[in-house]
């Protein structure tokens, strides 16, 4: 990392999003995924569950995002994470879901889940370190008829 890069990293925060980071959001969802959310979806999301919903900003630019859900059994869903390319690997993933998993700890929500790719090595990587277990597959998840692993952890205080 040089050190101009070192400098903006430090001066990264993750906070709540707002509607006025949606555009910003929808960039980095292009940017990382082969199907992304279309926009509607991201902006339903923060109405829905603003609570759920961070970015990472630097410089003044949001770099990454992560949007959660309830599911009806009142379990949390981390329904997306990304970060833009250029600024993986600098622990900013880890910290969005510092973020999501602690605003469910708040809320008294214990349980979470999460989907991701049998092919997404990174995020699974990511999800393994937090101690987050398949625990079980979804056949045909994926539009192009690929499946996922279901991730499930058990968060507490
Ligand atoms: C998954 C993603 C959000 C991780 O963000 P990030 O800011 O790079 O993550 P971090 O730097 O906090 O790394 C956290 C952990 O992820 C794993 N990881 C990160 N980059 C990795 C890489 N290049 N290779 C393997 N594992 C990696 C490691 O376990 C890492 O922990 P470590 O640094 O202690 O080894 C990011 O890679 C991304 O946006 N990917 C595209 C979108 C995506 O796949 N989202 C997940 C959908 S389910």
């Amino acid at each position: 990392m040089t050190e101009a890069q070192r400098r903006e990293y430090e001066g990264c925060l993750i906070r709540h999003a707002r509607k006025s980071d949606l555009r910003e959001v929808y960039l980095i969802e292009i940017k990382s995924f082969p199907y992304p959310y279309p926009v509607e979806s991201l902006a339903t999301l923060l109405l829905l569950f603003p609570k759920y919903f961070f970015v990472a900003e630097c410089s003044s630019r949001v770099v990454g995002y992560v949007a959660g859900a309830l599911n009806k059994d009142g379990s949390g869903h981390i329904m997306s994470i990304a970060v833009l390319p250029a600024y993986r690997g600098r622990g900013l993933g880890s910290r969005l879901m510092d973020a999501i998993e602690n605003a469910f700890r708040k809320d008294g929500i214990s349980r979470v889940y999460l989907e991701v790719s049998q092919n997404n090595k990174v995020a699974l990587n990511l999800y393994r370190k937090r101690r987050f277990k398949v625990i079980s597959v979804r056949t045909g998840y994926y539009p192009d008829g690929s499946d996922a692993y279901i991730m499930f952890k058990e968060i507490r205080d």
